[in-house]
């Protein structure tokens, strides 16, 4: 039995898809019950838990896991963003070492090597070095930008314009988040790592600039599409008109000055193993026009 947390979300949902495809029992985590029933009724158990920071509730849904999904919900949010997450982080490593479960898969992002001068990935980093305290064998998926944040800005792309706050030329990697879940999903299905760690650095099927995803979307909805390059001080006033929090929007700057330079960035070996994922990014892009 697996279980499987965000299952309503983006990755968790293709986790537990594959998993359930592939004949398996799946546990998966909800905090709603009424956003189980679905799962329930393509054969999952479901558990409603009321936060992955309950280390208790946790510990008991890993409970006779084989292994188990993990990952740093977002909270655009949080009044301190970091201190929040470090609490989830916190009850996540302490549930798998209460709960003795085999084997981890837990989502990070490229750039989880570093402690800092990364925003949010911050997070990622404590969660994989936390969850390395345990007794656990790991399985890292450094996930790359997801192709699925550029539906934050499809309106203006409509009229012909894709704001951007990475540099427009700059080739970066980029995943659809089906491909993630279908790589943590296979992870799962594989079994512990023969190490204590296995580090994938997921990147999509080809890398892209932010003129690339423009020229995509230029023919989804067939009129020219510039890549319009916004400096970094319209970060924090652009994500707290989004509702995020100070703290957040703070973060997201830092993580845009770390892909600026460069060090949002993968790791490589001999820590690390690059994976392509397969998705053709327009099949991504068009869901959203
Ligand atoms: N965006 C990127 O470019 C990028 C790149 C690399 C890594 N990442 C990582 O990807 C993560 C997001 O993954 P995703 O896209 O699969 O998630 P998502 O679609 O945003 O969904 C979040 C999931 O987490 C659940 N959740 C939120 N807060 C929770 C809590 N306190 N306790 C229990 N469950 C909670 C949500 O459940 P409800 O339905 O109850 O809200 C939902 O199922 C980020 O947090 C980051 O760590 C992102």
């Amino acid at each position: 039995m697996f279980v499987v947390a965000g299952v309503t979300g983006k990755t968790g949902s293709i986790v537990a898809e594959t998993l359930l495809a592939a004949g398996k029992k799946v546990r998966v985590l909800v905090r709603d019950a009424a956003k189980g029933a679905p799962w329930e009724a393509r054969g999952a158990e479901v558990r409603v838990l009321a936060s992955l920071d309950d280390s208790t509730a946790l510990a008991a849904a890993l409970e006779g896991a084989e292994g188990a999904y993990l990952l740093s919900p977002p909270s655009m949010g949080a009044e301190d963003f970091l201190a929040e997450r470090r609490v989830t982080v916190d009850a996540l490593a302490a549930a798998v070492e209460r709960s003795r479960v085999p084997h981890v898969v837990f989502l990070s992002s490229v750039g989880g090597q570093h402690p800092g001068a990364t925003g949010p990935i911050r997070t990622v980093h404590y969660g994989e070095r936390r969850l390395a305290e345990t007794g656990a064998k790991l399985t890292f998926v450094r996930a790359a930008y997801f192709l699925e944040n550029w539906a934050a800005v499809v309106a203006a792309v409509k009229a012909g314009k894709l704001p951007t706050f990475i540099p427009a030329d700059r080739v970066i990697p980029m995943v659809a988040t089906r491909d993630i879940g279908a790589v943590a999903a296979k992870a799962l299905l594989d079994g512990p790592p023969a190490s204590k760690v296995d580090v994938l650095e997921l990147a999509g099927a080809k890398d892209l600039s932010a003129k690339d995803v423009a020229a995509i979307f230029g023919r989804l909805v067939g009129r020219s599409v510039e890549a319009e390059e916004a400096p970094l001080d319209a970060v924090v006033p652009t994500f707290t008109s989004f509702g995020a929090s100070t703290s957040v929007a703070g973060l997201f700057r830092e993580m845009y000055e770390g892909i600026a330079r460069g060090t949002v960035t993968w790791e490589g070996s001999p820590n690390a193993r690059l994976v392509r994922g397969t998705t053709d990014p327009e099949s991504v892009l068009r869901a959203f026009v």
